[in-house]
């Protein structure tokens, strides 16, 4: 595991963008395991400025996102689709037909969930996966559990992440109650990880997630077991963490 502490927001977002770049660069046909939530917003406007530039090129470029909400149509301001279009795709050159995410509105959950993780595997496995954190250690929507979830399945979303969540909807009773998610195997089998937190909010959890033991309650903690990961910190959320 292999920690990078940034001085903010900013320069995470860059050290976050450019080692995507490396990635795209090393193998233009890359699996991106993609994110939504307010981390990896501006590693996606950079990413969109790389592309600008002529620097970047995704027209060969795969991606799986990590969740859906449930119930919530592509065309519906919150689902992460429409997150997805707004922020990222919509502004570089990645093929819709190379865009992964779980359909929400799927009837049959089981039958979403398992097409979805053998898609991920159809086309050769994640090559790099981007993550962000919840304030209890979520990673995707993999909630504290008993024990590390597999594959790709429908979750109840705890209380915590649906309030964390409301930010994004006009009231808490709008926020689905479930979600499509990869399971930790699913996001564990990726060939790198990168995890991206900022700010005050996220420095207690990143001390319990990657400076305790490995524990389930704490899904991010599993991460401590990967062979290729990089956390990358702003300072505050670096704050709780000895420095040597
Ligand atoms: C998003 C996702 C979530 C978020 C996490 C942190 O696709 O899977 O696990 O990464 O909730 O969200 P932010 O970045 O908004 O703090």
């Amino acid at each position: 595991m292999k920690i990078i502490i940034c001085k903010n927001y900013e320069e995470l977002s860059s050290t976050a963008a450019n080692l995507i770049k490396d990635q795209i660069i090393s193998k233009k046909d890359s699996v991106l395991g993609l994110a939504t939530g307010s981390s990896p917003l501006k590693t996606y406007e950079k990413l969109v400025d790389l592309y600008k530039n002529n620097l970047l090129d995704f027209s060969e470029i795969k991606s799986v996102n990590l969740d859906e909400y449930k119930g919530l149509t592509k065309d519906n301001t919150n689902s992460y689709y429409f997150f997805m279009k707004e922020n990222f795709f919509n502004k570089i050159n990645i093929k819709e037909e190379n865009i992964n995410i779980p359909n929400g509105m799927a009837l049959d959950e089981l039958e979403e969930c398992e097409n979805y993780e053998e898609k991920i595997n159809s086309l050769g496995g994640i090559d790099l996966q981007l993550l962000g954190i919840g304030h209890n250690g979520h990673i995707a929507f993999n909630e504290p559990a008993s024990h590390f979830s597999k594959k790709t399945h429908c979750v109840e979303l705890s209380e915590s992440t649906i309030k964390a969540n409301s930010r994004f909807f006009e009231t808490e009773d709008e926020v689905p109650k479930k979600a499509f998610t990869m399971g930790i195997g699913t996001i564990f089998k990726a060939k790198k990880i990168i995890l991206i937190a900022s700010g005050k909010d996220k420095a207690k959890i990143i001390k319990e997630a990657f400076f305790s033991e490995v524990n389930p309650n704490v899904p991010a903690s599993i991460l401590q077991f990967h062979k290729d990961v990089i956390i990358i910190l702003d300072e505050d959320a670096a704050s709780l963490i000895n420095k040597f």
